[in-house]
Order: C-alpha cells, then sequence, then structure tokens
C-alpha cells in the first residue's frame, strides 16, 4: 500500500486530505468532511461533453462492448466530494452520483483510510465464498455496517451482491415462507421434491407477486417480473402472468388536492383487494406484494404514508409478504435511514432490500421468512466483505456527522428553490415534490427535460433523468445548500434560455 502511495497521483492528493481529515475528526470540528475533502468551489468546463479523449474512449469500448448507455469516460483520481471530473479535464457538480449510489462522494477520506489500513488487507485481497466460509471478523463487521442500521423490528439481514440479485432473493424468500405456511411447515413431499426440479406443480407452485405500474426492481428474470417503467428492460424477455396494479397518481401541489388524493389512493387499495382475489381465483394466488417507497426509475412518483399503511394492512390480513425495496430510497437520502420509516407502519415490511448508496445489496428479513435449509437463498460471494468493510466507514460517517440532519436541511431547502423555479417557469416546470434531497420536478415533455440536462452539463452541473419527463435529484449525503445555491444559479439561467 506504501509503495502505491508513492506512485499513484490520487494517493498524494489524498493524504493530505487524509491528515486533514483525521485532524478534523479528532478535533471534533462540526464541519461535514466534505469541507475538508478536497472538493473544488465551483465546476470548471473545458470541453464540450463527450471531450475529445471521451470520444476516443468510447470508440475504443464499443470495440469490445455495447456503448449505448455511455455518457463520458471519468477521471476517478482526479473526483472529488461532490464533483465528478472527466478524462478531459471537465470538473462537474455531480446531482446524480452514479445513479445515486454515492453515500459520501468521491474519495472520501475516511474510504480511503479504511483501503489502506494494514488490519482491512485480507478483507479486500480475499473474496471468500461468505455462505459456506466467512472470515472471523464477519459477524462484527455486519454488525457494525448493517445492523446497526437495520430497519425498525428487523434483526436479520442476508447480503447479496447488485440490487436486482437482492430483490431476485427476497422475493424468494417469501414464496418459501408462503409454502411453508401452506404445509404448516411440514417437510415437502417426495412428489414436491421430484417436480420442482422438472418446473413442474406441486413442487413449482403457479405463485405469483403482485407489483405497481411503472415500478422498477431490476433486471434479472424474477425482479423484471415487476418491473414495469420502460420498454426497452423488458421487450422479447418472456414474462409470468403477475398481477400490475396501477401506482396512484397523485396531483400537485398535496395541499391543494388532499380530498382528491385520498380518494385516488382508496381506489387503487381497492384494485390492490380486487387483483389479489382475481388471481387466487384463476389459481395463481398472491403470495406477496412489492413495492418501493418513492418510484424512482419510474418518475418519482410519491404516495401518502396512509396509503403504504394499507397496504401493509392489505399483506397481514391475507398472510402474504410485504416486500419493500429500498435499493434507490434507503441509506439517509430521504431524510430517515429508511425511508418507510417515515410511513409509520402498523407493522414491519416482510422483507427491505438495499443496495446503490449501501455499497453492498442485501435484505433485512423478519425472522419467518429465513428458509429452514441452507443453501435455498445463497449464490457463491453472497456480498462481498471489501464492501462491508467501506460500508462500516460510511455508517461510522453518516452518525458521526449527523448526516441525516444535514440530508433534511439540504433537503428542505432544495424543494424550497424547487417551488420558487416552478412559480417563476410555470410553463416549464411542474410537480415539485421531494423526501430529503430526493426531489424531483417535471418538464412538459421528454425533449425539454434533455435539453435542460444537456444545457445543465455544458454549464458544470451533471444530473440525471427519469419517467417521462422528470429531472431527478440524487445528490451524495454531503450534499450542502452552498451546492444548492450553485445549482439554482445555473438551472435559472438554462430556463430562461429554454423559455425563449
Ligand atoms: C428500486 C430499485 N430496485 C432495484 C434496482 C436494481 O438494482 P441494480 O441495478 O443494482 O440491479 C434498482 C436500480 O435502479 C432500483 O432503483
Amino acid at each position: 500500500m506504501l509503495a502505491a502511495r508513492r506512485i499513484n497521483p490520487l494517493f498524494r492528493n489524498i493524504e493530505k486530505t487524509v491528515k486533514n481529515y483525521d485532524r478534523h475528526v479528532s478535533t471534533g470540528s462540526s464541519l461535514l468532511s466534505m469541507d475538508v475533502a478536497n472538493e473544488p468551489d465551483v465546476p470548471k468546463m473545458v470541453t464540450d461533453i463527450p471531450g475529445p479523449k471521451s470520444k476516443q474512449l468510447i470508440k475504443e469500448l464499443a470495440q469490445i462492448q455495447n456503448v449505448g448507455a455511455v455518457h463520458f469516460f471519468c477521471d476517478y483520481d482526479n473526483s472529488h466530494g461532490n464533483y465528478l471530473a472527466d478524462v478531459d479535464g471537465n470538473v462537474m457538480l455531480d446531482l446524480y452520483t452514479q445513479i445515486s449510489s454515492l453515500p459520501l462522494g468521491y474519495n472520501h477520506p475516511a474510504i480511503i483510510n479504511a483501503v489502506s489500513k494494514p488490519e482491512n488487507l485480507s478483507t479486500f485481497v480475499n473474496r471468500p465464498a461468505l455462505g459456506v466460509y466467512p472470515p472471523a471478523d464477519w459477524v462484527s463487521r455486519l454488525q457494525n455496517a448493517l445492523l446497526s442500521v437495520c430497519p425498525p423490528g428487523m434483526t436479520k439481514v442476508q447480503t447479496m451482491a447488485c440490487g436486482a440479485c437482492s430483490v431476485e432473493h427476497g422475493l424468494k424468500a417469501i414464496f418459501i415462507k408462503y409454502m411453508n405456511d401452506q404445509r404448516s411447515g411440514e417437510a415437502p413431499s417426495m412428489e414436491e421434491m421430484d417436480s420442482c426440479r422438472v418446473n413442474k406443480a406441486p413442487g413449482s407452485p403457479p405463485l405469483t407477486i403482485l407489483s405497481f405500474d411503472n415500478g422498477f426492481h431490476g433486471r434479472t428474470m424474477g425482479a423484471l417480473a415487476c418491473t414495469h417503467s420502460k420498454w426497452l428492460h423488458k421487450l422479447d424477455l418472456p414474462q409470468p402472468d403477475w398481477p400490475v396494479v396501477r401506482f396512484p397518481d397523485l396531483k400537485y401541489p398535496l395541499e391543494c388536492n388532499t380530498a382528491e388524493n385520498k380518494a385516488e389512493e382508496s381506489k387503487v387499495l381497492e384494485e390492490v383487494e380486487d387483483k389479489i382475489e382475481e388471481y387466487n381465483k384463476k389459481g395463481l394466488p398472491v403470495a406477496g406484494i412489492i413495492i418501493e417507497p418513492v418510484q424512482c426509475e419510474g418518475g418519482d412518483n410519491f404516495a401518502s404514508k396512509e396509503f403504504f399503511q394499507g397496504l401493509r394492512d392489505i399483506t397481514n390480513k391475507r398472510k402474504i409478504g410485504f416486500l419493500v425495496d429500498e435499493v434507490q430510497t434507503g441509506c439517509g437520502v430521504t431524510g430517515k435511514f429508511w425511508a418507510h420509516e417515515h410511513f409509520n407502519l402498523t407493522d414491519t415490511p416482510d422483507v427491505v432490500t438495499f443496495s446503490k448508496k449501501m455499497l453492498t445489496g442485501g435484505f433485512y428479513q423478519k425472522e419467518s421468512f429465513i428458509p429452514k435449509e441452507g443453501y435455498r437463498i445463497f449464490n457463491t460471494w453472497v456480498g462481498d466483505p471489501g464492501k462491508i468493510a467501506l460500508l462500516e466507514e460510511v455508517v461510522k460517517v453518516i452518525k458521526e456527522e449527523n448526516l441525516l440532519d444535514n440530508v433534511k436541511v439540504t433537503g428542505n431547502y432544495l424543494l424550497s428553490n424547487l417551488e420558487q423555479m416552478q412559480t417563476k417557469y410555470p410553463g416549464i416546470l411542474s410537480k415539485a415534490r421531494g423526501l430529503g434531497t430526493l426531489c424531483a420536478v417535471d418538464f412538459p415533455d421528454a425533449a425539454t427535460r434533455d435539453k435542460v440536462i444537456g444545457y445543465l452539463r455544458a454549464k458544470g452541473v451533471h444530473t440525471g433523468a427519469c419517467g417521462e419527463a422528470t429531472l431527478r435529484f440524487r445528490p451524495t449525503l454531503l450534499f450542502q445548500n452552498k451546492h444548492v445555491d450553485l445549482f439554482m444559479e445555473r438551472f435559472d439561467d438554462v430556463l430562461s434560455q429554454v423559455k425563449k
């Protein structure tokens, strides 16, 4: 590691940062770590994006793989805090953060420290098959990184690799629990064990999961069956006949449409009940419901806590599983560690999936959802201890620096600024909404939204799209009011340009 520090320019830069950071932590300074993390004050744009070096690299990559989704190549050595550098020397304020997956920004000193510690060396060097051969520090790492931030009422966690993989196995846990209940906990029959190997009943029962239109849960086959955002994800792929219900379509501003929105959500809850009845009757029993606390990829669609309470009550009444997918909404972005904590549910969810800002995939679950046999929820790695070691640091920083409070303060400021902009540009912006820094605003159409994203990028702000015509904000947990000001100044410029 010392040799690496000598040759890698990142480490030359970082050594100073880590020292500053250590001093900052030891003096108990209330500054956010980002203030000592080499962040530039403003963006710096020197070329169009993608610039010439990015274009050349995209050409080279195209010889190897599909580059249809590649925007530009990045210079991670020179990216710091909330600022992302590209290979052409542009430095952008990043409000999209690797598709919402950077809790502490780029090159955070606490993370670099963790990678540099000799006692962590073997964690990063070896990748064990964790489900079979876990290392001695695995239990304490799980406790520090994952159990210390457990959703209220949950005490069990299973690590996985990515978001889709977590959803996939979360769904399996629900099906397995449902069938275990059907058998009253008895062992499966020989016929069941034989028939499941060739995809036949009774061992492969025709169970279903109810999901919501415009929801997104990943691209593996089980998760994809619950994903209903873009055709691009689903075309040409065989899908099971699983029930889909529309997500409530709330009218904004919320405070002026309370009665109408309440009626809309009650209607959707009725539709959920009807759909479950319909599928139960046609021999495709519903074993569970999957939902995001905020539909993210599908357009940042919100529903009220009463709606989620209603869903939880339906699942409890019918004794079916309730999976809350927090892959994008978890890890503090809404001002609480888990978004569903805002809902005051009558009972905790049965399964809560996570990934993205948590750095590892996985899911929390109620004890009754853990299968009796080993290997039923399993793969070779079941996660990566290196990522858990990094998450330990992330969780420590979140707690030490009260980052959930920071998210609340910055989120309120961001939303109130978006509302002001919406008043200033009524024909262009609508439905400003958000919880914490998970904020969004709509445009009249995708073309206008995409034009604004392009103009913003030229001014040094990297943002992302979702849904049909939505601009979404997915900054780090270290995002502050000063970054909001910097963004708003440029947003105002761009909107006045678009208005002409
Ligand atoms: C709510 C939700 N679930 C699941 C996924 C899938 O995660 P991954 O892309 O890591 O497979 C995503 C990804 O955006 C997501 O937003």
